[in-house]
């Protein structure tokens, strides 16, 4: 297997779990580059569902090496606390390897991100409050504590006197929070220091080696290309590189070693959190009205779309074939995993969005001013459903109706992007493989 970069091509949620899960077996190596525990998808294990949030999802083969590269943020009490849950349903984490140079989300990041959101009031980004945003704000200020840090208690206790003495008056002062001393932090990190140390390693060095001895590696992004620091709807996104460059910089090994970058997008679309969204089918409770509300709540209900890390209802909307193009762009996309295409079952028609107009002008590439993206009003073609004809049994592309067949063929035109891999159920064999 070449070694290939996973990511979503949307606002994250895109079924990159059941993906990551249905190849990464074909891997020697699973890494995460990106992002921390506001991440979360569930993978099958017997007759169990079991969730990760911050585990890459190769510790679910023995073969597998996981690793978790340096530009994850990690929080060590989420990590312990998934290692002991896998460990006691029988998954071993003895080969997980984490970078030394990860940033470590420290109790003041977690409580930094839910104090700065109450005090966007409506212009809140609706994070996960995982800390994530604070956690990245100090390794970009240069004030951030690493894993290696983390490793070294001398150090530590340096590391956390000069940041407490800034974090402190700012909790305190500015947001009216409870302050934190050295020994408080350390009484509950060191011992996650104790647990973890087997585990720390020269990730790039790492990789970089397997590489030269002729194994593959699985990138596995977590959130997606909208939710990209410097590609995605600024600043309604995460704070890391979720596009497939970061999977460079994340774990240091160079672009040239990518092969493969599979771009995961669901067969409709949908977010969490605020921030703009062109074909976004308003909820009821949202403003919605008429046939757009109705379809919105069929999309959500239908594809079950609620939150695996916050359990939050997501917004729901059309295929958006701007965004589609965008993705492929800024990715290098050479494949496309289309998914959860058994939803759209449900629907007479379907729309897929070709376009924007927003004041009078057309926009077949994705605007670059964020005005423009809020004020966007999708330009629609209308494509024949399967309506009630259940697809989740099709396992090979001949068998999905031809209506199904055209929605796919279609997308495939107007995206520049082959679709190798179409889900059509959350099941492993509900998958239709057509040249991965
Ligand atoms: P943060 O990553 O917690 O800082 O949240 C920033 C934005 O990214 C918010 O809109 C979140 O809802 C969104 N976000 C973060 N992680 C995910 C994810 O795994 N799926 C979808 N949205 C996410």
């Amino acid at each position: 297997m070449p070694s290939t970069v996973l990511v979503g091509a949307q606002w994250g949620d895109e079924g990159k779990g059941k993906i990551t899960d249905l190849i990464a077996s074909d891997y020697d190596y699973v890494v995460r580059f990106q992002g921390g525990n506001n991440a979360g998808h569930t993978v099958i294990h017997g007759d169990k569902k079991l969730a990760l949030h911050l585990m890459p999802s190769g510790v679910m083969y023995e073969d597998a090496v996981p690793v978790i590269g340096n530009g994850v943020v990690v929080d060590p009490g989420v990590l312990v606390k998934e290692m002991a849950m896998l460990e006691s349903e029988g998954v071993s984490c003895k080969n997980l390897r984490i970078s030394g140079d990860a940033h470590v989300i420290m109790p003041y990041h977690k409580d930094l991100d839910g104090a700065d959101e109450k005090r966007l009031g409506s212009q809140q980004i609706g994070t996960t409050k995982r800390g994530i945003g604070p956690c990245y704000q100090d390794k970009m200020g240069r004030k951030g504590i690493r894993i290696q840090d983390l490793m070294d208690e001398k150090i530590f206790r340096l590391k956390l006197e000069t940041v407490l003495a800034q974090k402190n008056p700012v909790l305190e002062r500015i947001y009216g929070l409870h302050t934190y001393t050295v020994e408080e932090i350390c009484d509950e990190y060191l011992p996650y220091a104790q647990i973890l140390r087997k585990h720390v390693a020269e990730t790039g060095q790492l990789l970089n080696d397997a590489l030269r001895e002729g194994s593959s590696i699985l990138f596995e992004g977590a959130q997606g290309t909208l939710l990209d620091i410097d590609h995605g709807t600024y600043p309604y996104v995460t704070s890391s590189s979720c596009c497939a460059g970061g999977a460079s910089t994340g774990t240091g090994v160079g672009p040239k070693a990518i092969d493969r970058v599979l771009g995961i997008q669901k067969a409709y679309i949908t977010r969490v959190g605020g921030g703009p969204f062109p074909t976004e089918l308003k909820f009821p409770e949202e403003g919605g009205v008429g046939q757009d509300a109705s379809d919105g709540e069929l999309l959500c209900e239908a594809g079950h779309e609620f939150g695996v890390t916050t359990g939050r209802k997501r917004r729901c909307g059309w295929f958006d074939a701007v965004i589609a193009r965008y993705a492929a762009d800024v990715n290098g996309l050479t494949d496309v995993a289309l998914t959860k295409l058994d939803v759209l079952s449900a629907f007479d028609t379907i729309k897929v969005c070709v376009a924007y107009e927003c004041e009078g002008r057309r926009y077949d590439y994705f605007p670059m001013q964020q005005s423009v993206l809020f004020h966007a009003k999708p330009i629609y073609e209308e494509l024949p459903g399967w309506k009630d004809i259940d697809i989740t049994d099709c396992r090979a592309y001949e068998e999905l109706p031809e209506a199904t067949r055209s929605y796919i063929e279609y997308l495939e035109e107007i995206t520049g992007v082959p679709m190798s891999i179409i889900s059509v159920g959350p099941d492993r064999e509900q998958t239709i493989m057509r040249g991965w």
